[in-house]
């Protein structure tokens, strides 16, 4: 019987870093020792004490059940101390905080919980797929905002048009952005806020970065210290880049007790909840915000970093110092597209960079490396790099 696939999965843009894959692996097989700025997945295992803590709540039957699928009462509390030390914001951890599945899947049921079909959700281009995905599954119109270098890629939101806004349900935000790297100013934030209120949106502020910084005088904001963002606002923040735990699939979003109690409805329909043994060594993670084995991973990102940038803007990729992220966000050398910019670079040096255009049209000019690499390897592309002949 021949498969009609629905529409909603028709009209997904295509994926398009399956190019660059192809090519990633056609070099492995030919033997070629590919360096893979590609994955933005951290290369370093899960600190110790959560291994250790999630060794004991294995065995803890009461774990062997259906979680709490909103979250177990100590995960919220635990979330809210780590809020209000970090962000100095009060959140009540019965209706203000729920666990996820990790905070992609929170994106992807969001807008079914708050997105009438038919009306528009404003979604950052360059920007992480889900985003457009969700909205789209949810009948909802995508309205690209493109953030470019200009506005310090953060979108320009006088550029949204006002019959755009009044059939806006939903804004998506993401700092410190992937995949440019940039980190929004609190009164950027002050600013989505005030429109979200005038126009009657609720805004998403997607944060799984926030904890990836490079300068302890410098760390990202939170929407949620906005005066009044809990009225408009829901921030979604993630264990997996924090702790190293992209694999245990556990996060969590906080904000406007109503989207959260609506987002919880999709979910109980979706999903029965995070595995409580990953809940106690999220807990346990969140409560070693502060160790030392926190502060080396992004020790290991900054060497990183402070390697490969001054390499690239040498060999012509114009690039600045990310302050947060593990993504650095590079212009092509003149005159090349991103698809052919990264094609050269792995047919002549082995060397694995995203192109832009997998991210959005806005943002054909530019490659995106991940800091995912050791830096021996990092020191190793220096000589390919400047082997190429742009
Ligand atoms: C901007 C952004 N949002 C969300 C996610 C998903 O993270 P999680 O592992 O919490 O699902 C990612 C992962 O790469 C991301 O880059």
């Amino acid at each position: 019987m021949p498969f009609d696939r629905p529409e909603r999965l028709a009209v997904l843009p295509p994926y398009l870093f399956i190019d660059i894959d192809r090519k990633k692996r056609a070099a492995i097989a030919a033997g070629k020792d590919v360096i893979d700025f590609g994955v933005g997945d951290p290369d370093r295992p899960t600190p110790k004490f959560i291994i250790d803590r999630m060794a004991q709540a294995i065995y803890d039957a009461k774990n062997h059940k259906y979680p709490f699928d909103t979250g177990v009462p100590e995960f919220r509390l635990v979330a809210a101390a780590f809020f209000k030390k970090r962000f100095g914001v009060t959140l009540d951890p019965q209706k203000e905080i729920i666990a996820l599945i990790g905070s992609k899947e929170g994106l992807g049921h969001l807008p079914l919980a708050v997105i009438n079909p038919g009306k528009v959700g404003l979604i950052p281009t360059p920007g992480y797929p889900v985003y457009n995905a969700a909205t789209i599954f949810a009948g909802g119109v995508p309205y690209e905002m493109p953030l470019s270098e200009q506005n310090g890629f953060l979108p320009d939101l006088a550029a949204i048009p006002a019959d755009v806004l009044d059939r806006t349900a939903l804004m998506f935000v993401n700092y410190p952005n992937n995949p440019t790297g940039a980190v929004a100013p609190l009164d950027f934030y002050e600013r989505c806020v005030h429109l979200a209120k005038k126009h009657d949106f609720i805004i998403c502020s997607d944060a799984p970065y926030t904890e990836t910084y490079f300068d302890e005088n410098d760390r990202p904001h939170s929407i949620m210290e906005v005066p009044g963002a809990m009225d408009v606002a829901i921030e979604m923040h993630s264990l997996s880049k924090t702790f190293n735990m992209t694999g245990w699939r556990v996060a969590f979003a906080v904000g406007h007790p109503e989207v959260l109690a609506s987002l919880a409805k999709v979910k109980g329909n979706m999903d029965s909840g995070v595995f409580g043994a990953i809940q106690h060594a999220a807990i346990t993670a969140m409560e070693g915000i502060d160790r030392p084995e926190v502060a080396e991973i992004r020790r290991i990102y900054k060497e990183r970093r402070d390697a490969l940038v001054p390499m690239l803007n040498k060999y012509g990729f114009a690039t600045e110092l990310p302050r947060a992220t593990f993504f650095v966000w590079s212009k092509c050398p003149e005159g090349y597209g991103s698809m052919e910019c990264a094609s050269k670079l792995l047919e002549e040096a082995a060397i694995v960079a995203i192109p832009g255009i997998g991210f959005g049209k806005a943002a054909d000019k530019y490659v995106r490396f991940a800091l995912t690499v050791e830096k021996e390897r990092i020191a190793a592309a220096q000589s390919r790099l400047a082997g190429i002949k742009w």
